[in-house]
């Protein structure tokens, strides 16, 4: 009874037949999967009122039940813009630092896959480590460090499902350069206010969490050439890459990642400060969960904005 291997084709086609049961005609053939992170489910307001189906995640069979606060589960199905473009939406998702196995954590992306889905958007609220970068911006990923993977932590370990990829997938174009052209183009297009927020390309480092990184941790991870850190997404693209799904993914800056060395016990500047003075100092950047969902609310109209933007003109070609 596991999901893991041959099994997990099996479970996923359950799933799948289940979810399909549920859909009206107008909704059975979904071309778009959206990931929506951490306060950025906002798209499904966003959708056609009818045909709509919303199936939480706790009715449908396998799926993880997501239990951080801030991350409603929903899988919703409906119409997008004015051309009315099919897509589902997965409304909070599996982490890794919950304690599903990463079986779990990308089986929404197998389900995905068996429903028909071409291309998947996944979004998510990270760190930013990139010195440019302000709180509010977004960046297009181009390229991740799967620091978990890369010790073995690796949700295609284990027997290859052949039914939905090969044994050894490469990932140097996992990050669809097409749809990055068009995120850019739709961007301009949009012409949003740049001082307010601006849109990167950079590398995202995945890390297993649930803590923030410490200051030297975001140092080591700046060295290693990422733009910006969160504990989500590079599992789903890694299995969504596997089974040949196109993706672009997003991150929204919720914090600027500390990378100064912070406060040395034995500096005299130090020991004639006020513990106010220190106080002020040591939560200087210090990451919170408020901070990281306060973040999203008000940036996630502009990336709702730019997903249907990039969909829009998608369907126009
Ligand atoms: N999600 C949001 N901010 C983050 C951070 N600093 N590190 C990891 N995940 C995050």
């Amino acid at each position: 009874d596991t999901l893991t291997g041959p099994n997990a084709y099996a479970r996923a086609s359950e799933t799948a037949a289940y979810v399909r049961s549920k859909l009206p005609e107008a909704l059975q053939k979904p071309k778009v999967a959206i990931v929506c992170g951490s306060g950025l489910g906002g798209l499904v307001d966003t959708i056609e009122a009818e045909p709509k189906v919303e199936l939480a995640y706790s009715t449908i069979p396998n799926f993880p039940q997501s239990t951080v606060q801030g991350h409603a589960g929903n899988f919703v199905f409906g119409l997008i813009g004015p051309q009315k473009i099919p897509v589902a939406l997965l409304v909070g998702r599996a982490h890794f630092y919950e304690g599903h196995t990463m079986d779990l954590v990308t089986f929404a992306t197998r389900v995905c896959k068996l429903l028909g889905i071409g291309t998947m958007i996944v979004t998510n609220a990270a760190g930013g480590l990139n010195e440019n970068y302000e709180v509010g911006d977004i960046v297009c990923l181009n390229d991740h460090l799967n620091l978990a993977g890369l010790v073995g932590i690796h949700p295609l370990r284990g027997p290859n499902i052949d039914e939905f990829g090969v044994r050894f997938p490469p990932l140097s174009d996992a990050y669809d350069l097409d749809m990055r052209r068009r995120t850019h183009k739709a961007w301009k297009k949009l012409g949003l206010d740049q001082q307010k927020r601006r849109l990167h390309e950079g590398v995202y480092a995945f890390v297993g969490g649930p803590s923030y990184e410490t200051r030297a941790e975001c140092r080591m991870l700046r060295i290693l050439g990422a733009d910006v850190v969160g504990m989500s997404t590079v599992p789903e693209i890694i299995v969504a890459r596997h089974a040949g799904i196109r993706v672009l993914a997003f991150s929204l800056v919720t914090n600027k990642a500390v990378l100064d060395t912070g406060l040395r016990g034995n500096d005299d500047t130090i020991q004639a400060m006020s513990k106010t003075e220190l106080d002020e100092h040591l939560n200087k950047g210090k990451a919170n969960h408020q901070e990281v969902l306060e973040a999203g609310r008000e940036a996630a109209k502009d990336m709702q904005g730019l997903v249907k933007q990039i969909l829009s003109d998608l369907h126009e070609d």
